[in-house]
């Protein structure tokens, strides 16, 4: 089959909770990029899209994401904050929920514990296991949607030659991982954290502090304008980064990458 067709067709299935409708790709560009493209044109609350295989994964601050087929979880889900009386003060807050729900997921099906760095690399013992990218539409200042688009190594295949010292599989920690039932268990985690940030975003801060091994480090975190040097002191209710400098002054940072 040519690649137009395969993108072209994707297999659906439906699914319990909110994110009950699952568009299944075998191949395709990004599924972020899909999912943002249908939420523009009004698609509802909790579509979700998964690939065997992505083209054109892309990861936080413009990075590609690659992946062998059928070696990782590759998923985007589609959240419209207002469906979840999610409001503005809390919209920030959806990456680190994701992050806390992604790591319980883990902890569900192959237990084994993973780290977060902030704000939501998901790691074991140092190395990269997966990552999260949130990405939202909308107009006017306001957000309509968010796309929570995460990417877990299930095999060693799956990880590119000059990364395999950096990054990690599901296989190598716990053997081999049934993807549709982590991808049914990173979406029930995550939808109840989600839902959590409506009810109690304190305690859904609360909980990533104590998976978060940023908070006590030294760190570098590259911002768009600038790399601000300090030790990360702690993770604010509003899930920003707090970095206190060398002069004692500190800094909040909302949207970042640790070098
Ligand atoms: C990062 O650590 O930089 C975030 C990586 C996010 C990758 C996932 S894979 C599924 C979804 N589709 C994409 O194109 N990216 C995310």
């Amino acid at each position: 089959m040519d690649r137009s067709k395969r993108e072209r067709s994707p297999r659906l299935t439906t699914r319990l909770g909110r994110f009950n409708e699952l568009l299944a790709y075998a191949e395709i560009g990004s599924t972020n990029s899909e999912l943002i493209s249908r939420a523009r044109d009004g698609a509802v609350d909790g579509l979700v899209v998964t690939a065997d295989h992505q083209t054109g994964g892309r990861g936080r601050l413009g990075r590609t994401w690659s992946d062998v087929p059928g070696k990782a979880l590759l998923v985007s889900a589609l959240v419209r904050p207002e469906a979840w009386s999610i409001g503005s003060t809390e919209l920030p807050l959806i990456p680190l929920a994701a992050g806390l729900g992604v790591a319980q997921a883990i902890h569900d099906v192959c237990g084994v514990v993973v780290d977060l760095d902030w704000p939501n690399d998901v790691l074991v013992d140092e190395r990269k296991l997966g990552g999260i990218l949130c990405e939202s539409t909308g107009s006017g200042g306001r957000v309509d949607a968010v796309v929570i688009g995460i990417g877990l190594n299930l095999g060693r295949v799956s990880i590119p030659d000059e990364l395999r010292r950096e990054a990690v599989s599901l296989d190598e920690l716990c053997g081999p991982v049934g993807r549709d039932e982590l991808l049914d268990a990173v979406l029930d985690r995550v939808q109840a954290e989600c839902e959590s940030l409506a009810a109690d975003a304190a305690s859904v801060v609360g909980a990533y502090r104590g998976r978060c091994v940023t908070v006590g480090r030294e760190v570098a975190v590259a911002t768009c304008r600038e790399t601000i040097s300090g030790r990360a002191a702690d993770i604010s209710a509003s899930g920003s980064l707090v970095v206190v400098l060398s002069d004692g002054s500190s800094r909040s940072i909302s949207f970042g990458e640790l070098e």
